[in-house]
């Protein structure tokens, strides 16, 4: 096993300038997209004007919205024969998100235009990626649970057919809201890892669907998208409320990381965070659990201890759970939203292209001469 060496500059490129971008911003604790203020879009926009928003760097006319929403939204049923591949894929011990990862990229032997860089059809793979990514992750819940697939309905929202989709029944309004505005929170976040994953893979000018799947790996981490899960898997431990404040101290005392906490750019707090606490709380309050409280003295109490506030993956786990939603399926549902992200990150990425090739700093062994394998 060689030696590990730890003498890299800048190391997970802190505060380094990777690339420009007009996509989303992140200034002290305001995120914008495309210059909107986030509480704006969550409290009055809806997710697939939030898309448009992202990919046109404008907001649309009604008719435009009208159009669009429309192609979104029906771009949400699944082949037949893809759907029919896609129960060939294992579900039994195995993470939503590898799966999505597996099933994102098979997509791209179902899309004729996958190869494709003319704008038009880059246009078109975008949407109907945004499209299916929801849809397939309702799929492998229902395989999961032996059901089959259920097809949604081009009249209602995205965030309407995405939960009809998982559960095959109608939603009750409040849930669709709710679920709306999560999809716009978690749409896009400036140079966050997946985002860069994707540019990186884009900036070889391979397809999109490459670059898309790129990204649901680095999403997948527990250190980036995979949070949210942990997070849910924590509270579900720790149990009760009062149990919550030794349970952080022990875990902070035994140096280990607690999960929905600390962000690389935001020092001052997470917007993000503040508006699903709100949406947790009244949730929580609602379906009868503790997991808010138990989460607001988990907050005290990081911030007390360590100084360090929540991300937008604390609140959002407990909102998740007062939906009834599998905590697996925390970061799949992170993915379906933020697939749009990424892509206006590719867009941006191939608009303005040079591949990405930074440089390591050596600090390995040097003037090593080969020695026959009999000799050593
Ligand atoms: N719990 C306890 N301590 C923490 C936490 C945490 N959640 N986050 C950071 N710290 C500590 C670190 O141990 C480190 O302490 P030290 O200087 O004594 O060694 C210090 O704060 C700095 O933390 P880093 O890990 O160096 O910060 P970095 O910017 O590299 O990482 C990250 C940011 C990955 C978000 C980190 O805070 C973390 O691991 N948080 C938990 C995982 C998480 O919630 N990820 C989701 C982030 S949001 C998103 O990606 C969608």
């Amino acid at each position: 096993m060689a030696e590990v060496y730890d003498g890299a500059v800048d190391k997970g490129l802190e505060g380094v300038i990777a690339c420009t971008t007009g996509v989303s911003s992140i200034v002290d604790a305001t995120l914008c997209y495309r210059g909107y203020l986030i509480e704006d879009l969550a409290k009055n926009s809806s997710f697939e004007e939030v898309v448009y928003l992202l990919w046109n760097d404008r907001m649309p006319s009604a008719t435009e919205l009208k159009t669009f929403s429309d192609t979104l939204r029906s771009g949400m049923k699944l082949d037949p024969a893809f759907v029919q591949q896609l129960k060939g894929l294992p579900t039994e011990g195995v993470h939503p998100m590898a799966w999505l990862r597996t099933a994102v990229s098979a997509a791209a032997l179902w899309d004729s235009d996958s190869q494709s860089m003319e704008q038009a059809d880059l246009e078109q793979v975008a949407l109907r990626l945004t499209a299916k990514v929801g849809p397939m992750v309702a799929l492998f819940e229902r395989f999961r649970q032996g059901k089959d697939y259920v097809e949604g309905n081009p009249e209602k929202s995205f965030a309407w057919n995405f939960l009809y989709m998982l559960k095959g029944e109608e939603p009750d309004a409040e849930m669709v809201d709710v679920f709306d505005t999560c999809l716009i929170l978690h749409a896009d976040h400036e140079l966050n890892c997946s985002a860069f994953s994707a540019r990186v893979t884009a900036s070889s000018l391979s397809d999109v669907y490459s670059a898309v799947t790129s990204a649901i790996g680095a999403l997948k981490g527990p250190l980036h998208g995979g949070a949210n899960e942990q997070v849910m898997r924590m509270l579900i431990d720790i149990g009760t409320v009062e149990k919550a404040q030794e349970w952080i101290k022990n875990a902070l005392a035994n140096k280990e990381k607690v999960m929905g906490f600390g962000h690389r750019v935001y020092k001052n707090g997470d917007p993000r965070a503040k508006i699903l606490r709100s949406m947790s709380e009244s949730l929580c309050k609602k379906a009868g659990t503790a997991y808010y409280d138990m989460s607001k003295v988990i907050d005290d109490t990081v911030q007390s201890e360590k100084g360090l506030l929540p991300n937008v993956d604390f609140y959002s786990a407990s909102v998740y759970y007062s939906m009834g939603i599998p905590l697996d399926l925390y970061t799949p549902i992170f993915a379906t939203s933020r697939v749009s992200g990424w892509l206006a990150h590719i867009f941006e990425q191939y608009s303005k292209n040079r591949i990405y090739r930074p440089r390591g700093e050596w600090v390995g062994k040097e003037g090593l001469k080969y020695t026959p394998i009999a000799e050593r």
